[in-house]
């Protein structure tokens, strides 16, 4: 069995972390060595760019400097974790991958797809995640989990609705285009309902 490359996307709320231990469990249980890691970030430069995409700060970032960021931080992540990873034949779990730069800098700031497709290109050259699991729901509902967390607002998640469901629309799209690669999950059922498609999709991967 070829090692694979499974990403994770959603808008926040979406409950990414509970279905990323979910997997980690199924991988385990089916004794499948693999490695857990996330954007941006998964390197120790790579979380020291996280940090700076992620503070809060007074003077707003350019949007070309966030969507360089995001890409100085993804060109360490596949250079450094992913392909050694895939090489050595363990599987890759990304808590998010470029669909979010798709969705956050092309339909949450508005960056033209082409320089999106163009960074793709350069930094990932054939590498595809095989499986996308999109945990979708409606952006008020992802807000109202947010808002029960006990912890500050990231430069994102301060960011409005409007921006959200630009985001939550640019995922859907892109799921639509690629329906092979991107599972749509629906995030606003119950856990075990989430769960048991997921186990599902991984299943089709096992066998
Ligand atoms: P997130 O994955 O939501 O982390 P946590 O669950 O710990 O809050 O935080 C990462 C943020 O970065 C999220 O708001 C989306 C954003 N992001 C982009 O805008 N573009 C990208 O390419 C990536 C990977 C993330």
């Amino acid at each position: 069995m070829t090692a694979k490359f499974i990403t994770v996307e959603g808008i926040e709320g979406a409950g990414k972390t509970t279905q990323l231990m979910f997997i980690q469990h199924f991988l385990a249980r089916h004794a499948i060595p693999h490695v857990i890691t996330r954007e941006p970030g998964g390197t120790s430069l790579g979380e020291q760019i996280r940090s700076l995409l992620l503070t809060p700060v007074e003077q707003p970032m350019a949007v070309d400097t966030e969507l360089l960021l995001m890409f100085a931080a993804r060109a360490e992540h596949v250079a450094q974790v992913i392909q050694p990873a895939l090489l050595h034949g363990k599987w890759v779990i990304s808590d998010r991958f470029v669909d979010a730069s798709y969705a956050y800098q092309g339909g949450g700031r508005g960056v033209d797809m082409a320089r999106i497709d163009a960074l793709s290109q350069w930094t990932l050259r054939d590498l595809q995640p095989d499986l996308t699991f999109l945990f979708d729901l409606p952006v008020e509902l992802g807000q109202e989990r947010v808002n029960k967390r006990n912890q500050g607002r990231d430069r994102f998640e301060q960011e409005k609705i409007a921006f959200f469901e630009k985001v939550r629309h640019c995922y859907l799209a892109r799921a639509q285009q690629e329906p092979q690669r991107i599972k749509v999950i629906d995030a606003a059922q119950p856990i075990d309902r989430v769960q048991a498609q997921l186990a599902e999709l991984l299943q089709t991967l096992v066998t």
